[in-house]
C-alpha cells in the first residue's frame, strides 16, 4: 500500500480515536488488509502520531530560536517542574501533555507555546502558573459537574430494562494471529514514552 495512503488511514484513525491503540491497530489491520507490523512501526516512525493516550491538555512549547533567546528554555524547565513530568509524557490523572515544538509562528510575541493549537504568548513562569491553575480549576468545575449528573442517572433504567452504564458498544473482532502479534509488539515498546 503506498505510503500516503497508510499515512492517511493513520490520521483518520489518531484524530477519531486520540491515539493509535493496540485495538485501534488491530482493527485496522483487519478492515484494511495490512499487515500488524507495517502499521506499528509506521506508528511509532513518525513523532505526529501517538500509541499512548495523549492528556486532554497538549501542550507544545515552542523550542525555536525566537523563543529560546526570549528564556524559552527556562519555562520548558518550568512547565516539567510544574507538572511533574518530562516533555514528551502525559500527567498521572491525564490532564496534561507536554511536548516542544519548533516554531509556531509568534516569534514576534515570544515566548510562545500552544494548548490544543491554541496559542499562549509572551509567556513567564508567572503567567505558565495561572494558565495551568484555570485548566486544572477548569477540569474540577466539570467533573464536580459531571459527578452530580452521574449520582442522578445512577440506577435509572433504559427502556430495554437495562441499566445505561451496562450498555457497550459492539466489537469488531480482530483475529486471533494479529491479536498476539500487536500484544508482543505493544509490549516491546514499553519502555519508550511514545
Ligand atoms: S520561534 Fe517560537 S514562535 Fe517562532
Amino acid at each position: 500500500m503506498p505510503r500516503e495512503i497508510l499515512l492517511n488511514i493513520l490520521h483518520e484513525a489518531q484524530n477519531k480515536h486520540g491515539y493509535l491503540s493496540e485495538d485501534v491497530l488491530k482493527e485496522l489491520s483487519v478492515s484494511h488488509n495490512i499487515p500488524i507490523s507495517q502499521l506499528y512501526s509506521v506508528a511509532t516512525f513518525y513523532t505526529m502520531f501517538r500509541t499512548k493516550p495523549q492528556g486532554k491538555y497538549v501542550i507544545h512549547i515552542c523550542g525555536s530560536p525566537s523563543c529560546v533567546l526570549n528564556n524559552a528554555t527556562t519555562l520548558a524547565n518550568f512547565l516539567q517542574k510544574e507538572l511533574k513530568i518530562k516533555i514528551g509524557e502525559t500527567t498521572k490523572d491525564n490532564l496534561f501533555s507536554l511536548y516542544k515544538t519548533s516554531c509556531i509562528g509568534c516569534c514576534n510575541e515570544a515566548p510562545a507555546m500552544l494548548i490544543n493549537a491554541q496559542p499562549y504568548t509572551k509567556l513567564t513562569e508567572k503567567s505558565i502558573r495561572e494558565i495551568l491553575n484555570n485548566l486544572k480549576s477548569s477540569k474540577n468545575k466539570v467533573s464536580k459537574s459531571a459527578n452530580s449528573k452521574l449520582k442522578k442517572s445512577a440506577g435509572k433504567k433504559t427502556k430495554s430494562g437495562t441499566s445505561a452504564s451496562k450498555k457497550s458498544k459492539p466489537k469488531k473482532p480482530a483475529n486471533k494471529k494479529i491479536k498476539s502479534k500487536a500484544k508482543k509488539l505493544f509490549a516491546k515498546n514499553k519502555h519508550r514514552g511514545k
